[in-house]
C-alpha cells in the first residue's frame, strides 16, 4: 500500500460522499495562496467533524487550532443558528484569513476566533466560568496536548466530546524513547485520557491523503 492509493481512496470517497462546494473550495484556495501550511483537516475528515457535532447535536463547540479555518467551517455548519462555535488561534494573520474563509462561507455569526497562546486563552475562559462545550476538536500544536485536556475537561460536562487529531503521526506515538516534543505531548495526552476518570476513549489510526496518522475519540462521563 502507498500514499497514491490512499489518496485515491480518499478522492473516491469525497467524490461520492460530499457535496460539490465551491465556496470551501475557494477557503482553502485563500489559505494556499497566503502561504498557510497545508495541515487542513482533509475533505471528508472534516464531514467527519461535521457529523459527530450533528450526532451530538451540539450547540456550544470549542476548538483549538484555527489555521485557515476548515476544519471551523465543516464544524459550525453542523450548529443551530443560535449556536456557538469559539477556536483558539496563536498566529494573528492566520486568525484574520480564517475570519475572511469563515465570513465568505456565511458562518460568521456562530464562530469567535481568540488570538493567542491556547493556553492563555484557555485559562482565562476556565477562570471567567465560561459555560461548558458540548464538543472539543484539539488541533494545536501537540506539545501541549496534555494541558489542552486538563483545560479541556474543565471546560466540559458529562457527555462532552473530545477528539483529538494527528495521534499517530506516521506511527511515532509508539516511540516511547521519542524526544520529538510533538509525540511526547500526544503520549503523554494519550496516557491522561486512559487515566482520567471522567473519560473513556479510543484512538483509531487512519491512511489517507494526508498520509499515515489518526484521531481520538474521548466522552466525558462525569
Ligand atoms: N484545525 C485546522 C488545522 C490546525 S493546524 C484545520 O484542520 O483546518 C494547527 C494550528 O495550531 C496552526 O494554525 C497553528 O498556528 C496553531 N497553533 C500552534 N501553536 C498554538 C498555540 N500555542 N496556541 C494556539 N494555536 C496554536
Ligand atoms: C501537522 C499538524 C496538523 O494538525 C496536521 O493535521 C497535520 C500536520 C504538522 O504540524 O505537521
Ligand atoms: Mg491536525
Amino acid at each position: 500500500m502507498d500514499q497514491a492509493q490512499w489518496t485515491s481512496v480518499d478522492s473516491y470517497f469525497t467524490d461520492l460522499l460530499l457535496e460539490p462546494d465551491p465556496s470551501l473550495d475557494t477557503v482553502l484556495a485563500h489559505s494556499g495562496q497566503a502561504q498557510l501550511p497545508a495541515i487542513n483537516v482533509a475533505p471528508n475528515q472534516g464531514k467527519l467533524l461535521y457529523l459527530l457535532a450533528l450526532m451530538k447535536a451540539a450547540r456550544r463547540i470549542l476548538e483549538i487550532g484555527t489555521l485557515g479555518g476548515y476544519s471551523t467551517i465543516w464544524l459550525a455548519r453542523a450548529l443551530p443558528e443560535q449556536g456557538k462555535l469559539v477556536s483558539l488561534e496563536l498566529d494573528g494573520s492566520y486568525a484574520a484569513l480564517a475570519a475572511q474563509n469563515i465570513a465568505l462561507v456565511g458562518e460568521s455569526g456562530k464562530v469567535e476566533i481568540r488570538v493567542g497562546p491556547a493556553l492563555d486563552s484557555l485559562r482565562k475562559m476556565v477562570e471567567h466560568g465560561e459555560e461548558p462545550f458540548d464538543l472539543i476538536f484539539i488541533d494545536a500544536d501537540k506539545e501541549h496536548n496534555p494541558q489542552y485536556l486538563e483545560l479541556s475537561l474543565a471546560l466540559s460536562r458529562a457527555g462532552t466530546v473530545i477528539i483529538g487529531d494527528n495521534v499517530v503521526r506516521k506511527g511515532e506515538v509508539v516511540n516511547a524513547s521519542s524526544n520529538d516534543p510533538s509525540v511526547r505531548g500526544v503520549r503523554r495526552f494519550c496516557e491522561l485520557m486512559a487515566t482520567s476518570p471522567r473519560l473513556t476513549a479510543t484512538a483509531v489510526q487512519t491512511v489517507g491523503s494526508k498520509g499515515w496518522d489518526g484521531f481520538s475519540l474521548a466522552m466525558v462521563t462525569g
